[in-house]
């Protein structure tokens, strides 16, 4: 019987989830369909329920949703509980399992540009849903010492309670900025001409600096812009969002999942090269 995935958003017209599934799943010529859903906040235990009962086969879960669909889960992977938000449901004979792969997803990025190690100091800037999945797998997966920065501070300083890892202001990860070998963008500042202003001031960073954005549309944020011109190696978004599809389609058929294919067809898609 043929299978079904799908994507629960709002909004998710623009998800580019459905053209790199639909596209892994055709070139392992599997007999299966990955369709957008839009469920509106209200109909969202009524929508989970129908996909519980029509036997889907896995899914992956977009915002605002990360978080609500831990009630209807039957066990989570350790990320995703130090998380508590889930982006991949894989279901196996109707026990629903959530993941969260966006962290994973991240290191994978960042090690492809070198290995991380315990020397690496690794400043995140912001404390929202990503950052606390790349702090989650930078601790499980590294041995790297992780200084968490936001605007709200509080915020930090929960995230990384009870670990040996460290919270700072932004004012103070900026004066602080030359001991870290690797800065992780992942506030929303910058993005839009409303929030135009760079979360820190990069004046201080040391050429060879690794720094990286997790926005990949568009292809060069100005924090990144400003980063390469200071002698920065600089990373965008694009290979943390390719590696958190990859790793939910592994984890879906256990096949490795082609990710120069889905390299392309998301530059093709955002008019990037
Ligand atoms: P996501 O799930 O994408 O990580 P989020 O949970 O909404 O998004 O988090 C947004 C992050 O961007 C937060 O860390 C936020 O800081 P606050 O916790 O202080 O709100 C940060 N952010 C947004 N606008 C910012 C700005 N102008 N300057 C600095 N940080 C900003």
């Amino acid at each position: 019987m043929k299978e079904l995935y799908c994507v629960i958003g709002n909004p998710i017209a623009h998800s580019l989830s459905p053209v790199m599934h639909t596209a892994l799943l055709e070139q392992n010529q599997l007999n299966a369909s990955y369709v957008p859903f839009l469920i509106e906040k209200q109909d969202f235990k009524i929508a989970i329920e129908g996909m519980k009962a029509l036997g889907i086969s896995g899914f992956n879960v977009t915002s605002p949703f990360k978080e609500d669909i831990l009630p209807f889960l039957d066990a989570l992977d350790p990320e995703a509980k130090a998380c508590g938000a889930v982006n991949t449901v894989v279901a196996t004979n109707g026990r629903w399992t959530g993941y969260n792969t966006d962290g994973v997803g991240y290191l994978q990025g960042l090690e492809s540009i070198r290995k991380i190690t315990e020397t690496d100091q690794i400043l995140i800037l912001g404390a929202g849903g990503a950052s606390k999945a790349i702090f989650h797998a930078l601790m499980h997966h590294t041995n790297a010492k992780v200084t968490v920065a936001n605007r709200t501070l509080k915020k930090a300083v929960k995230m990384v309670a009870g670990t040996a890892h460290k919270a700072l202001s932004l004012a103070e990860a900026e004066s602080q900025l030359a001991d870290f070998t690797i800065v992780i963008q992942t506030t929303s500042s910058g993005l839009t001409k409303e929030n135009a202003a760079l979360p820190i001031r990069l004046h201080d960073v040391t050429a060879g600096t690794i720094i990286s954005d997790i926005i990949y549309n568009p292809a060069e944020t100005p924090f990144l812009k400003e980063a390469k011109a200071r002698g920065a190696i600089t990373q965008n978004g694009l290979p943390m969002f390719i590696n958190q599809a990859a790793i939910a389609f592994e984890l879906w058929t256990g096949i490795k999942a082609d990710r120069a294919l889905m390299r392309n067809i998301v530059l093709k898609q955002i008019g990037g090269k």
